[in-house]
């Protein structure tokens, strides 16, 4: 059956006005496959972006290497603390293990004669919604998270970063385990002016 305009404005509202993140932890197989990531990364990268430089690119953590890295930062989160123990060790060898694919959004920006490096950091948040809405779209749950590893400059080569470019978000995506029950949203008195 084919939906009418009218409906098809309908279901995206109500997705809209409902959405909300599944907790990493609530993220399970099966996971997207690889076709499926394809077409949320298409999705994702058809966001607004000021002067067409695709500021942004993606890096798909998905099967073993995630424990790879997982363990490097387990390695790093003991260096850095000699106090941490075995059981704070685990939790971060199991970052990216938690949901079955981490699409890790990288932000490019960078200084340029026309657009401002700010509209192309703006543009890398766009994708990171887009990539959660995606992967949405296609029946997985998502959690957009940065955590001490998007920050932390040993972590940085793990993925590859150049020297310009920062971690915008590690995108989880799985089947949600449950459905998160809402949280509270601002009030739009405290955050709206009509301008007069
Ligand atoms: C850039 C960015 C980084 C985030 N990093 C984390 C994080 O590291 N840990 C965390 O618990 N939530 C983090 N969040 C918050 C969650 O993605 C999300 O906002 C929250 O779980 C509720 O989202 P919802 O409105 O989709 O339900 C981050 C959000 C943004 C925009």
């Amino acid at each position: 059956m084919q939906e009418t305009q009218a409906e098809l404005n309908l279901a995206l509202k109500q997705y809209l006005q409902t959405r909300r993140s599944t907790p990493a932890m609530q993220l399970q197989e099966p996971g997207p496959s690889p076709s499926e990531i394809e077409g949320m990364i298409a999705i994702a990268s058809r966001v607004p972006d000021h002067g067409k430089l695709a500021p942004w690119r993606f890096i798909v953590l998905a099967g073993d290497v995630r424990e790879r890295i997982g363990r490097e930062l387990g390695r790093i989160a003991a260096d850095a603390r000699s106090d941490l123990g075995a059981k704070e060790r685990e939790i971060e060898e199991t970052r990216l293990t938690r949901a079955p694919v981490v699409i890790a959004v990288v932000s490019r920006a960078a200084p340029h004669p026309k657009i401002p490096e700010w509209e192309q950091v703006l543009s890398a948040g766009a994708v990171c919604y887009g990539l959660f809405m995606a992967a949405n779209a296609f029946g997985y749950g998502a959690n957009w998270l940065t955590e001490w590893y998007a920050y932390d400059d040993s972590a940085r080569p793990l993925f590859g970063l150049d020297q310009q470019e920062r971690i915008a978000g590690f995108v989880h995506i799985g089947t949600p385990a449950m459905q998160p029950a809402d949280r509270p949203r601002p009030d739009l008195t405290d955050i709206v002016y009509w301008a007069e």
